[in-house]
């Protein structure tokens, strides 16, 4: 079991608690960690972003402009409703928001017209920096920011980029042919895991439900929020789509063999580490989403699956048809429009994050779903 510091704000809060009230599962231990209101590692403003990790949205702006492609096409699906609700969930400092929305001002001005971008963010201090960031827009009324996602989206679609490997996920182990649930207990003062009886028969019921079989002395994780999650989501959605992209695998593969230990992480400065009780509250920590429970569980609540392909299928199919035009800016010197291809590389390359990233859209109340970005399947 790994040792720990406790020399975090929030690691003294952690000990404490547990002083008192005794171990806590694996699951809060995370969430505390990411989103404690004063110390959770998202809920600061945004400033270690780059020291730590960078996502699709940070390599070029043709990321956003390749969705917005898309987007337009969903909003043709729909019979150009007016308002479409965009609503971006874990919309960060709201670059992505700025990227979409500057590509449909100039390049679609119909479908900017019935845009409504919501960027949805749950941390405050980020929340601010995104008002800043998209302040013309949200006084032009094209755009708004919230804490949660709307009650109720008539007509639109809901999205969000490596969003989901940071929901917080229980963590279990099969022992003598049992599953038991990691929970985070003080052993000499610091940080350690101990096995206890499962918090919540939901975790039972998750595994079951995707025919999933833990082998002896397999650790995995529950993404029990996840599927709260997509339930929710699609409780709230009228007609519509939702895009998710991520880093994952169906659960077969999630829980397969070459995963036995699971798939969770800590990431400081770019190095992914083990240790998860070294600094809480100041690294990041994400688990591999799981696809198969985003169907499963989004079924329940009347979204069905349109397709789930690669992020390079996906970019590619919406960029080949109009020969990637959206890398490049007017007036741009050869030199940048040669660092422009070389970055829609990063973003396609099985070895970037072409192949490790997955898009997986689901669509409620649709009839005519062909899609450009699922054309190669
Ligand atoms: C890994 S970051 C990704 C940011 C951005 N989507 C990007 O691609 O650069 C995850 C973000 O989701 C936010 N977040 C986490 N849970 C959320 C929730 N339930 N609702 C809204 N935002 C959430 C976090 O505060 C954080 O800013």
């Amino acid at each position: 079991m790994p040792a720990a510091r406790h020399d975090t704000p929030l690691a003294a809060l952690l000990a404490d608690r547990i002083r008192r009230r005794g171990p806590v599962t694996f699951a809060e231990y995370m969430r505390e960690c990411l989103y404690h209101p004063l110390h959770g590692y998202y809920s600061r403003a945004e400033s270690r972003r780059f020291a730590d990790y960078y996502t699709s949205v940070d390599v070029h702006p043709v990321f956003g402009r390749l969705l917005a492609r898309q987007f337009a096409e969903m909003w043709e699906c729909l019979e150009k409703p007016s308002p479409f609700l965009l609503v971006e969930a874990g919309a960060g400092v709201g670059r992505l928001a700025e990227h979409i929305m500057a590509w449909t001002e100039t390049r679609r001005p119909d479908f900017h017209s019935s845009l409504r971008y919501v960027a949805v963010e749950r941390s405050n201090a980020r929340r601010k920096q995104l008002c800043d960031r998209l302040a013309k827009q949200i006084a032009a009324g094209s755009c708004e920011s919230a804490s949660e996602i709307p009650a109720r989206i008539p007509a639109g679609c809901l999205f969000w980029n490596e969003l989901l490997d940071a929901f917080p996920v229980h963590r279990v182990v099969m022992q003598a042919g049992a599953m038991s649930e990691v929970y985070v207990n003080l052993r000499d003062e610091a940080f350690a895991e101990e096995l206890l009886p499962l918090s919540t028969c939901a975790i039972t019921e998750y595994f079951a439900a995707q025919g999933i079989a833990l082998v002896e002395g397999q650790s995995a994780e529950a993404g029990l929020e996840v599927c709260d999650w997509i339930r929710e989501v699609g409780r709230r959605l009228e007609r519509g789509f939702v895009l998710t992209i991520d880093y994952g695998h169906e659960a077969s593969e999630l829980y397969n063999e070459l995963h036995m230990r699971g798939t969770l992480l800590v990431y400081d400065n770019h190095c992914a580490g083990e240790d998860f009780y070294a600094a809480p509250g100041e690294q990041d920590l994400t688990a591999h989403v799981n696809f198969t429970a985003i169907e499963q569980w989004g079924r329940r609540s009347g979204l069905e699956r349109v397709g789930n392909v690669s992020q390079a299928e996906f970019l590619m199919a919406l960029g080949k048809g109009n020969d990637f035009a959206d890398l490049y800016e007017a007036g741009q010197s050869e030199t940048e429009r040669l660092r422009a291809r070389l970055l829609l590389k990063t973003l396609i390359f099985p070895e970037g994050m072409g192949e490790r990233f997955r898009v997986l859209i689901q669509q409620k109340g649709v009839s005519r779903t062909g899609l450009t970005g699922l054309a190669g399947i």
